[in-house]
Formats: structure tokens, sequence, C-alpha cells
């Protein structure tokens, strides 16, 4: 069994792009800027997102966090919104997700300006990336993609099992597995919370991509031997340390693990790989 190292993965490709930083740098140009809009005091969220400014800080990028009230109105965020698609000093920006209740998420996916959503949650982005052309592809989708493709894991004729249908994960993650290029080339089965059976469909599957977010949803005797697993699960289970919580993926590790020939441990698997997808997704966008 080998393990998918996305902590070890994402610390070489932040060296990666601290080093074109250094180039970008060196040749007297300002570095990439990535600004990171939250909505509200959801400690997840936060959490997130403040990861994804120390990010940055790491590789050189500039940064700017803006964090407004829970009670910002939606006509208040289109107008953040516009004015980071003018602002010449930002390259990208993100508004993490989920936004408040009284704010129509899609209203404001679509007013971010397609060439700043390092998201890749645009839909002419996201038509873009289902179509195969190039564009921002949404960072835990591609986190997962350019894990595959660094260890080597054979995907073409296979047949994957992505388990959630959500537009950030389970949607685009089926899209692109089944791309006519490597990674990708499977054959690919989306199962959700209407599908009958779900143990008959993984029992079967070579790749099993589960983004679910149910501890211990997959367990051994659902996964034939030698399956890969991609466990993109993330749940916050309370727990007796300093934190209060632990971090908990959708695969019981202990005993999925003996099965597999590679598996994504949680934490350090997908998690650490979509921080180091968005800095490069903002690389891209500075580049232009
Ligand atoms: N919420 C959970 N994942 C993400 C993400 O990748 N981007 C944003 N903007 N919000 C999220």
């Amino acid at each position: 069994m080998i393990i998918l190292d996305g902590k070890k993965t994402s610390n070489d490709i932040k060296a990666e792009i601290a080093e074109s930083v250094r180039g970008i740098v060196a040749n007297g140009s300002r570095p990439p800027h990535l600004a990171a809009v939250i909505v509200g005091n959801d400690g997840a969220s936060l959490t997130y997102v403040s990861s994804k400014v120390r990010a940055c800080k790491r590789v050189g990028f500039d940064s700017t966090l803006i964090n407004l009230p829970e009670s910002t109105s939606e006509d208040e965020l289109l107008e953040k919104v516009n004015e980071l698609n003018n602002d010449e000093q930002i390259d990208g920006y993100i508004v993490q997700l989920p936004l408040p209740k009284h704010i129509d998420s899609q209203k404001i996916l679509i007013a971010v300006d397609a060439d700043k959503d390092v998201d890749g949650f645009h839909p002419t982005n996201f038509g873009k990336m289902a179509l195969s052309l190039p564009t921002f592809i949404s960072a835990t989708p591609f986190g997962i993609m350019e894990l595959l493709k660094r260890y080597d894991v054979e995907t073409s004729g296979k047949h994957t099992v992505v388990i959630g249908r959500s537009d950030i994960v389970g949607r685009p993650i089926s899209i692109l597995m089944s791309q006519k290029y490597n990674p990708g080339n499977s054959t690919v089965t989306l199962a959700h919370s209407r599908t009958k059976n779900i143990e008959e469909l993984t029992k079967h599957a070579d790749i099993i991509i589960s983004a679910l977010g149910v501890p211990n949803f997959v367990k051994a005797e659902m996964v034939k031997d030698g399956a890969v697993i991609v466990d993109v699960g993330i749940t916050r289970v309370a727990d007796n340390s300093a934190k209060g919580y632990k971090i908990v993926g959708d695969v019981d590790y202990e005993n999925v693990s003996k099965k597999s020939s590679y598996i994504t441990p949680v934490p350090g698997g997908v998690g650490p790989m979509t921080i180091a997808m968005l800095l490069k997704n903002t690389l891209l966008a500075y580049k232009g």
C-alpha cells in the first residue's frame, strides 16, 4: 500500500511556485496577489481561509483577507465583487463558501470576473473544464488529479466510483476522471444520496473517490483488493485535544488501507493539495 502523501506533494508544488515567484520579483515585477472574501464568522471557514492566506505568504504572493460581517447584504457583497473585478493589483480572488442563507451564492459566483475566478466556480470556467479547454480547475478536483498524476496512478480504462455530486468536488471530479487525457480516461459512476446499493458499485471499483462528508462511510467490506482510495471528507469531530476537535475523512482508514493499493490519509491527503492548487491557479491568473 502506498500513501498518496498530499502534504509532501503540496510542499513540492509550493516550492515550485515559490521558485517562479522569486524569478518574477528578480525581474522587477510585483508578485501575484490573491484576495479572499469571507462573510460571517464560521469557525471552519475562517480556518480554511486563514490557511490559504498563510500559504500565499509562504510562496511570496501578496494576499488580502476581506472579512465582512454576517449581516452583509447580497448587494453589498456584489459591490465588493465588482471592486475586486476592477482592482488591477488583484490577480485572482475567492469568495469562501458557504455564504449566509440570505445571499444567493450563484448570483455572487457569476458576478466574479471569470479571468480572476481562481476557484473555477464561474459557469464559464466550469463549462471550459467540462469541455477540456484550458481554464481554472477548482482546487479540490485539481488537487486530486495532480496527486494521481505525480504518483503515476493508472486511471485509464479503470472503473472510478465517485461518491457525492457536489458542484465543488463530486461533479467536477467525475467529469475530469472521464476526460480524454491522463489522468482520466476512466469509466465513471457518480453515486449520491439516491443511489441504491452503493456497496455493489464500490465493491467493483478500481478507484473510489469519496466526497460525502460522512465519517467512516467507506468500510473495508465495500472495497475490493488493490483499489485506489481518495478520501475527500473533512468532518470535524469533537475530541479531548487542545483544539477540541479532529478532522475525520469518509474512509475507515485503518481497515480500508490494508486492502488498497494507494490511499490518501486524512489529514494530509487531499486537503493540503487544494491550497497548493489554489496558489497554482493564482499564478496562472497572474500570468494571464
Ligand atoms: N468552501 C469549501 N471549499 C471551498 C473552496 O474550494 N473554495 C471556496 N471559495 N469555498 C469553499
